[in-house]
């Protein structure tokens, strides 16, 4: 029977002089994962504005201290302030833009990439450098939609997702609904082919059994709301300490999750471990504006949450 344990989190937003956190919050998400036991840590996007300058995502994530393989998605940000797509991927030791790999524990961890927009020409594209989003955005694309409908269908081993844009509904990707529909065929046929979708990019927490499968909204490590408006409950020399310090709210600790997921004769076990928080100096995001949900009815919360879910290996 298989068994599983990995970490997750997202959104941690490193980007020295603009957000003020620095790596150090992101070592203590390299450690709880490593002495919760996991296998690898895995990270839904947004790690980091300019991942070829940034020493931390050799020295603390690459080059952990406990040889943990760190698995991530690109999101929207990644290519805000880096030069090429291929110099991101490079520091952050990809592959490609999207790839999948077979887990020793008897998983496929498929990661996929949302940043895919329309281009000045209409035709649908890549996020260029130096830039966070185009046009009718958080796309997967048609050649990626068809590389995962074959990565999903043809895999001898259960599938765990992680994109940065959502792929749920109401207000996910755009390419959600052919993902959905694909794993609500899968896992008709095969229950608990697909059994995890996790994504960042919303700074929410949510956990939800759909179709057979665990939906995880990661909400971002640190940063959990941003506004044009100035978070007015952050002392003074914090909002002067870097140039967007004061247009967040933010966690006390560092959000991360471990995940489980332990198979029995008759079902699948998912069950993740959160971590509860507090807004950072007692300022939580309402005065900026945060008391508004967004598109899938979600407030910010400083936290991730737990739980346990079963899936059943009865076909539906
Ligand atoms: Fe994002």
């Amino acid at each position: 029977m298989r068994r599983l344990v990995f970490g997750i989190f997202s959104d941690y937003h490193l980007w020295r002089g603009s957000h003020p956190q620095s790596a150090a919050p992101l070592e203590e998400i390299v450690r709880r994962a490593h002495e919760g036991g996991a296998s690898f840590l895995i990270h839904c996007g947004d790690l980091c504005h300019n991942a070829p300058d940034e020493p931390a995502v050799r020295t603390v994530l690459r080059e952990n201290p406990f040889g943990m393989p760190v698995y991530g998605c690109l999101g929207n940000h990644e290519l805000e302030d880096a030069g090429s797509l291929e110099a991101v991927l490079a520091a952050y030791g990809m592959p490609s833009p999207y790839y999948f790999t077979d887990r020793p524990e008897g998983f496929r961890v498929i990661v996929l990439d949302t940043n895919h927009g329309k281009g000045s020409d209409g035709a649908l594209c890549h996020y260029p450098p130096y830039a966070k989003r185009l046009p009718d955005g958080d796309r997967l694309g048609g050649a990626q939609l068809d590389w995962l409908e074959e990565a999903v269908r043809t895999s001898p081993l259960p599938c765990l997702l992680f994109s940065h844009a959502s792929l749920e509904e109401p207000a996910g990707s755009p390419d959600g609904a052919r993902v959905r529909a694909l794993i609500r065929e899968e896992n008709a046929r095969r229950p608990g082919r697909v059994l995890l979708c996790a994504n960042g990019h919303n700074h929410t927490d949510s956990l939800r059994l759909r179709d057979g499968v665990l939906w995880f909204d990661v909400n971002a490590a640190l940063l959990l709301y941003w506004s044009r408006t100035i978070n007015p409950g952050l002392p003074e020399d914090f909002r002067a300490s870097a140039r967007m310090a004061g247009n967040y709210a933010y966690a006390s600790e560092p959000l991360s999750a471990l995940v489980e997921i332990a198979e029995e004769a008759d079902r699948w076990t998912i069950r993740v471990r959160g971590r509860e928080s507090t807004y950072l100096f007692g300022a939580p995001p309402d005065p900026m504006g945060g008391d508004v949900p967004n598109g899938f009815g979600r407030l910010p919360s400083p936290r991730i949450s737990s739980g346990a879910w079963d899936i059943s290996k009865k076909p539906i």
